[in-house]
């Protein structure tokens, strides 16, 4: 499924590089991870830090989000029913917490997997590649992903960017896209002890130009946490974290726990 970067050819691996027919070269770390991401196009090296990545997964680990990776695995293999093979791409596919589990679920069906996570953060799929032997991991981005055309089976993008017609070009006529996104009621305790007035996600905004939306699930269900560094990661976690007001992060750090909702919409497209 990978493509250089740089010329399109197929890539390879020979040894502990992955290699072109035109000579382009790009090595495997230690990790098992590899850079395939093309220099400089300004504003898309923003992934996250390595600080960013520790925490996010120490607190995946906690578990809080285990339903929902059960609904991605169950989806995936649902998907995936009439298939002796399966190419799954997970495009910002972070630490690989999601990744990692669909891809397990996928071979405990007796699938034939070929997997790659794809993350624009150099420490994530770093971290994600020591983690799980099954998936290669490459540090790249979705909006140009070193994948051959109409090649994805099953392509995922959990809480991540999807761009549109990129999906459209690496995915098989009869492939899916699985997209996991907030629902309404996402976090809506967490917003309510840090704004004056929070708002609801709106749900009716995901949609990908170019595919049908062929299915959608939402899953909703209640979360304690009694740890107050659980409830400030799961806040760094969001997309609000970097434009709160003072005040609003002074009572996100007052707060001791939190019994909060945690909702979900599970979007399958088809082109
Ligand atoms: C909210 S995180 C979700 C990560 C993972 N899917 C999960 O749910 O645990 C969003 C991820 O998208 C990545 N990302 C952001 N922009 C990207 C891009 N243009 N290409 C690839 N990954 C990107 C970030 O580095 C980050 O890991
Ligand atoms: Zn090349």
């Amino acid at each position: 499924m990978l493509i250089c970067p740089h010329c399109g050819a197929p890539l390879e691996q020979a040894g502990q590089a992955l290699r072109c027919r035109n000579g382009h070269s790009y090595d495997i770390a230690r990790s098992g991870y590899c850079n395939l991401l093309q220099s400089a196009r300004s504003g898309e090296h923003t992934g996250d830090s390595r600080e960013m990545v520790m925490a996010r997964r120490q607190f995946l680990d906690r578990g809080y989000y285990e339903p929902l990776a059960q609904a991605l695995c169950a989806q995936t293999v649902r998907l995936t029913q009439d298939r002796a093979a399966v190419r799954l791409v997970d495009a910002g596919c972070g630490e690989g917490y999601y990744t990692r589990r669909i891809a397990d679920a996928l071979h405990a069906a007796g699938k034939q997997l070929t997997a790659v996570g794809i993350d624009i953060s150099k420490a994530a799929t770093q971290y994600a590649a020591k983690r799980d032997h099954h998936t290669r991991y490459v540090t790249g981005s979705a909006y140009h992903m070193p994948i051959a055309g109409g090649c994805v089976d099953v392509l995922c993008s959990i809480f991540a960017p999807t761009p549109a017609q990129e999906f459209r070009r690496v995915l098989a006529p009869d492939g899916a896209v699985l997209c996991a996104v907030p629902g309404e009621e996402h976090l809506w305790e967490l917003k309510c002890a840090v704004y004056d007035t929070p708002y609801r996600n709106r749900e009716d905004k995901y949609h990908l130009d170019g595919f049908r939306l062929a299915d959608r699930q939402k899953l909703t269900y209640a979360a304690h946490m009694d740890d107050p560094s659980d409830v400030q990661t799961l806040f760094a976690m969001t997309p609000y974290a970097h434009r709160t007001p003072r005040r609003g992060l002074e009572r996100l750090h007052a707060l001791r726990g939190l019994d909060v909702t945690l909702s979900f919409l599970l979007l399958t497209f088809v082109p």
